[in-house]
């Protein structure tokens, strides 16, 4: 029988990998929690149409990576490719409860059926957050200077740079669609025919094409920024003082337009300097004013971001994973007593492995000593008729016989004496 293996692009995450995620998840939740971010847990299916629209109709997300189906009930659900309009929907649907702002993280896995390869996954995890309920530019600007202060506590700081740039209003940006469709079309004959297609439904899209001619009209074609009003302009000066008064270094890059249709002002990045990793935007993110009121809700404006946790994790150098306390290896005990014995440890907080599989004393001390465990502790017919146990310290050999009201006592004492 061939082995049935796990679907393409979608991974194991193997125990050591587990116990790393959970120390960069561990200190992401804590620097949230200094800024005021409660966590908020949503489902991972919802109706398709909260996403169709909101994302964009035209970006690829919708167009080709939403694992979508009909339940058994006849509704149109999808796996959640995002989490920030399932957060805005959330929030909608039970009312903001902290006076008017809402400063929320989240944390889980997201599908998108994406091309795999290294660091794109088809089911990937991301950790975001999101502010939703003012527009004031101190909630964009304190959203990057807490992703500043966690790629330092990540060790990170030096691999990454962040990239800013301004979307403006929704109406800014029709009216340069406007503009770039009549540039394109007075082009037209330049374009090749993917570039064609796109004039009518999202022009935007032409701006990135890797052909040369089009590149060429792309390379004339005109600018969002020159279509900014002073509203927009302001709002995204105060966010750039702000974060170069807390010391964070930013470029400017007006090409930088998110593959997401909800965002307005201000848009972010933090990309890896070194480039030659093929997926190196680790963190992206932005203010999206109008989302709310798309699926329904009040006028609600929000900014947030998420970061990509495969990609994260693999940036963050890995602790060394904590060995059990103890291990406890048998010569003729019986299996109640390993138990007591083993539970009365586990109460007062230590942990332990208990041996499986037989062998002699040596075999079972040598996998003691291959766990790095700290403490062996044998139990052999002698010491559970004298209800005792006998604890050694593998790194010395020291060794005690104690009675087991008094194990756990003395395993703490042995390891506190050698640090
Ligand atoms: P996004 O740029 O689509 O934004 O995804 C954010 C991050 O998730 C990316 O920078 C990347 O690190 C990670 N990511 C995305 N797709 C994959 C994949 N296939 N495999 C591995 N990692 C991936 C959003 O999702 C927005 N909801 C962010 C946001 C929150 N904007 C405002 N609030």
């Amino acid at each position: 029988m061939p082995v049935i293996l796990s679907v393409r692009g979608m991974r194991d995450l193997l125990p050591e990998d587990t116990a790393h995620w959970q120390a960069v998840e561990t200190t992401a939740a804590a620097c949230f929690a200094r800024y005021g971010y409660a966590e908020i847990r949503t489902p991972m299916v919802e109706r398709t149409a909260l996403f169709c629209r909101q994302l964009g109709e035209h970006t690829d997300v919708v167009q080709k990576e939403m694992y979508s189906f009909i339940d058994a009930g006849g509704e149109e659900l999808s796996l959640r490719p995002e989490a920030t309009v399932p957060t805005v929907r959330a929030l909608v649907e039970n009312g903001l409860r902290r006076g008017g702002l809402e400063r929320v993280w989240y944390g889980g896995p997201m599908f998108r059926r994406e091309r795999p390869q290294k660091g794109r996954y088809r089911q990937f995890w991301q950790l975001g957050a999101e502010a939703v309920g003012v527009a004031d530019p101190v909630i964009d600007a304190e959203q990057i200077i807490m992703l500043a202060q966690l790629w330092n506590d990540m060790g990170v700081q030096d691999k990454l740079c962040l990239v800013v740039n301004n979307l403006g209003t929704a109406d800014e940006r029709a009216h340069h669609r406007e503009k770039l469709r009549t540039h394109f079309r007075h082009h037209e004959s330049q374009l090749d025919d993917a570039a064609r297609a796109r004039i009518d439904g999202n022009p935007l899209r032409i701006l990135d094409s890797k052909n040369k001619s089009v590149q060429e009209v792309v390379n004339t074609a005109p600018l969002l920024a020159n279509e900014l009003g002073t509203a927009s302009q302001q709002h995204v000066a105060s966010v750039k003082n702000m974060i170069t008064g807390a010391g964070i270094d930013f470029v400017e890059d007006t090409t930088l337009v998110r593959g997401l249709d909800y965002y307005n002002l201000t848009v972010f990045e933090w990309v890896l300097k070194d480039d030659s990793r093929r997926q190196s935007t680790l963190c992206g993110g932005g203010r999206y004013d109008g989302l709310s009121e798309q699926i329904g809700g009040p006028a609600l404006p929000g900014c947030g971001f998420a970061l990509g946790l495969d990609r994260l994790a693999a940036l963050v150098d890995k602790a060394s994973h904590p060995a059990p306390t103890c291990y406890l290896v048998t010569t003729g005990g019986s299996d109640s007593y390993c138990t007591t014995v083993a539970e009365q440890l586990r109460k007062n907080g230590l942990s332990v492995w208990r041996h499986v599989g037989g062998g002699n004393l040596a075999r079972q001390l040598k996998k003691a000593d291959a766990m790095n465990t700290a403490l062996a502790v044998i139990v052999g017919t002698d010491e559970e008729s004298a209800g005792e146990v006998t604890l050694k310290r593998l790194c010395d050999g020291e060794q005690q016989q104690v009675l087991t009201s008094r194990v756990a006592e003395t395993a703490a004492m042995m390891m506190i004496q050698t640090g």
